[in-house]
């Protein structure tokens, strides 16, 4: 079959490799018909979150059809269509029953305390092969998959994959209540959806920060308040809105990835981070491989953390749902003390928080199609990750079609 194989910082390549095949009683094969590109591979080519194997296929996002189940699975069965959650689960382990399904102590290949198993990661996280492929093996099949309703597309289901439930997560990780002020760092695909999430849980004002103009717009067609940061300081933006108080919660959507402003009034207040900055990069991208405007780690991948901590106000929230590498270790531990603010990080746990918003989908209740930008077929994979990567014009959100 045709698969994204990852063989190294700046080189992925659609390889032809082998079907994949029941392996355990908890497996199924499932035919993936869409799949997605999502802003935490670009992590894993760009070197800023190191571990990865060569021959992983890439990929955690997809929505197909069941084609063989293990002799353990009983609430499956061919032809069943499905949303593979990104995270892979067992239902029955202690953090599973508690719903902290991102935290299953028997999923991951590594031991109970290796944390998060998701498909096509670093060795850390399994490694599980991808689904960024004609077809993958899911382990804990009876958990990891959800069936999709007759009455939801595959198009419209393949942003509960991973982005709406994590989207979801960490507004409820920022704890939002009715009528909170909140800052939403980072306006991809993450960010839109954690602005959609943000409103429907309650809160009042939203506003948005990124750098890229076409993403501050499609915020503005929510109705965030949009900072751009190569054109304002976004702390100082923040504090003006909210009379000096600074806002309820944090949504934090960027990542290890993050980027100083590159002009403007920020741009020259962070000149004297410039070594600290790089100190962090050279932590946690000890490999890269640059290709002209392909595969640049983000140049501050502190500051998106930083800005968080700095805008939200006294005893405010922060959910942070961007991914940061292990190895990074600066954050703004004395700033956040002094103001006694909360923090709450991690993982989507989608296969508790999905059921729902599926049921929203269902409904016509929430539309997640229109934020794809972008659809590709399989055979187009490298290109359109290349065209991601820079963040060319419109390329938000890319699903990658297989049939
Ligand atoms: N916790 C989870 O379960 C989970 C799931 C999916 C994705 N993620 C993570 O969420 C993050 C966003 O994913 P995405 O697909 O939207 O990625 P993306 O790369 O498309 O978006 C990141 C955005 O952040 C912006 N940005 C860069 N520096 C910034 C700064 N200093 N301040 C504000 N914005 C800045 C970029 O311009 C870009 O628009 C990634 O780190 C990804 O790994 C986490
Ligand atoms: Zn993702
Ligand atoms: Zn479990």
């Amino acid at each position: 079959m045709k698969a994204l194989v990852w063989h190294g910082e700046g080189d992925i390549r659609l390889d032809d490799v082998a079907d994949p095949s029941i392996q355990d009683a908890n497996d199924a094969i499932v035919r993936i018909t869409r799949s997605a590109i999502c802003g935490t591979d670009l992590h894993f080519i760009r070197g800023t979150m190191a571990g990865m194997h060569e021959g992983t296929i890439l990929g955690h996002e997809a929505v197909g059809v069941v084609e063989e189940v293990g002799a353990s699975v009983r609430g499956l069965s061919p032809g069943d269509r499905v949303i593979v959650c990104s995270t892979m689960s067992c239902g029955v382990c202690r953090y599973c029953r508690m719903g902290q399904t991102a935290q299953c102590d028997v999923a991951n290949p590594n031991g109970p305390a290796a944390g998060t198993c998701f498909f096509g990661g670093p060795a850390p996280t399994g490694p599980v092969d991808g689904l960024q492929a004609e077809y993958a093996r899911i382990p804990w099949a009876s958990n990891t998959l959800i069936p999709i309703p007759d009455n939801v597309s595959d198009d419209d289901a393949i942003l509960l994959s991973d982005i709406f439930p994590t989207a979801w997560f960490g507004a409820q990780l920022a704890g939002i209540r009715r009528g909170d002020t909140v800052a939403v760092y980072g306006a991809g695909i993450v960010g839109q959806l954690a602005i959609a999430a943000a409103y429907r849980q309650g809160a009042g004002r939203v506003w948005a920060v990124d750098g890229v103009q076409t993403r501050l717009v499609k915020a503005l067609e929510q109705n965030a308040e949009v900072i751009d940061f190569n054109a304002e300081d976004p702390v100082e933006a923040i504090m003006d809105a909210t009379m000096g108080v600074g806002v309820d919660a944090v949504i934090e959507a960027v990542g290890v990835d993050a980027q100083r402003p590159a002009r403007g009034p920020a741009a020259e207040k962070y000149a004297a981070r410039t070594e600290q900055f790089a100190a962090e990069v050279a932590q946690t991208a000890p490999e890269t491989n640059v290709q002209g405007e392909n595969w640049v780690p983000g140049n501050a991948p502190s500051l998106s953390a930083q800005w968080a901590v700095e805008s939200v106000a006294k005893y405010g929230r922060i959910g942070m749902i961007g991914v940061f590498s292990p190895d990074l270790t600066s954050f703004p531990i004395g700033a956040a003390t002094n103001k006694n603010l909360t923090l709450r990080a991690g993982n989507c746990d989608h296969r508790s928080v999905t059921p729902p918003l599926l049921d929203l989908v269902a409904a016509g209740l929430f539309d997640p199609a229109p934020f794809v930008t972008q659809r590709e077929p399989l055979d187009d994979v490298v290109d359109a990750y290349l065209s991601f990567d820079r963040r060319d014009e419109g390329w938000l959100k890319t699903v990658l079609t297989t049939e």
